[in-house]
């Protein structure tokens, strides 16, 4: 399964790379506002410095919502860099535009999936990676790890190539679900990365280590 953090921010990105486990980045307009990007340029930029960080795939999202505005957004946004993966909204002209990018060797990324039907629609119209929302869902009290299980089923009846990224991942316990369930990639915030280091036995343990080796120098002295 591969690791992509969900952030626009450089230093969680450079932190994340450091670990030595990040496969990749996704961004959203939500978090590239969270960072106070905004202007053509500017994204363009920072887009370019993320892509310097990491070798991994880096999914930057469409604004438009027409095949033109899709199509011409996308055709900019390869230009960046190799890793570049265009992300697309699950609507009626994103999944034209998919099918577009699909035929013109553009690498996509079908976002704001919440049923099994949007993934089936993603993997016909040849989205390299599908993005079901796994905490939105829990949000609105359904169970959003169902969604991953029944698209992980259909794809692989199906023969469907297209990856699934469990996106909207909020803790560590999702990214142990989301494996099991059979996402094949998940992305997520640092800080649910990093939960999934703690375990007070994990604490408990090492302190012990410590504390034996440190009496066994005293004893040999
Ligand atoms: C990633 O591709 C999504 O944009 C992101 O995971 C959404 O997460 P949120 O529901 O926590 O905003």
């Amino acid at each position: 399964m591969k690791f992509f953090i969900d952030t626009a921010n450089l230093d969680d990105i450079r932190e994340a790379e450091s670990l030595g486990i990040l496969d990749g980045v996704t961004t959203n307009p939500s978090l590239m506002a969270k960072e106070s990007i905004s202007g053509e340029e500017n994204v363009r930029n920072h887009y370019a410095a993320i892509c310097e960080i990491t070798d991994g795939d880096v999914s930057a999202e469409v604004i438009s919502t027409d095949l033109d505005g899709i199509k011409r957004e996308a055709s900019e946004l390869v230009k960046i860099a190799d890793n570049i993966v265009v992300k697309i909204p699950m609507i009626r002209e994103g999944v034209k535009a998919l099918a577009w990018c699909s035929a013109n060797g553009i690498r996509t990324n079908c976002t704001l999936v919440f049923s099994a039907g949007q993934a089936i629609l993603a993997a016909k119209a040849g989205a390299t990676y599908v993005s079901p929302f796994i905490g939105r869902i829990d949000d609105i009290g359904w169970e959003g790890m169902t969604l991953i299980s029944d698209i992980a089923e259909i794809y692989a009846i199906q023969g469907f190539e297209t990856q699934i990224l469990a996106a909207s991942i909020r803790n560590g316990k999702h990214i142990v679900d989301a494996a099991k369930a059979g996402a094949d990639v998940v992305t997520c915030p640092l800080s649910s990365f990093e939960s999934l280091f703690k375990h007070p036995l994990t604490d408990s343990g090492l302190e012990k280590f410590l504390a034996d080796h440190k009496q066994s120098l005293s004893v040999a002295k």
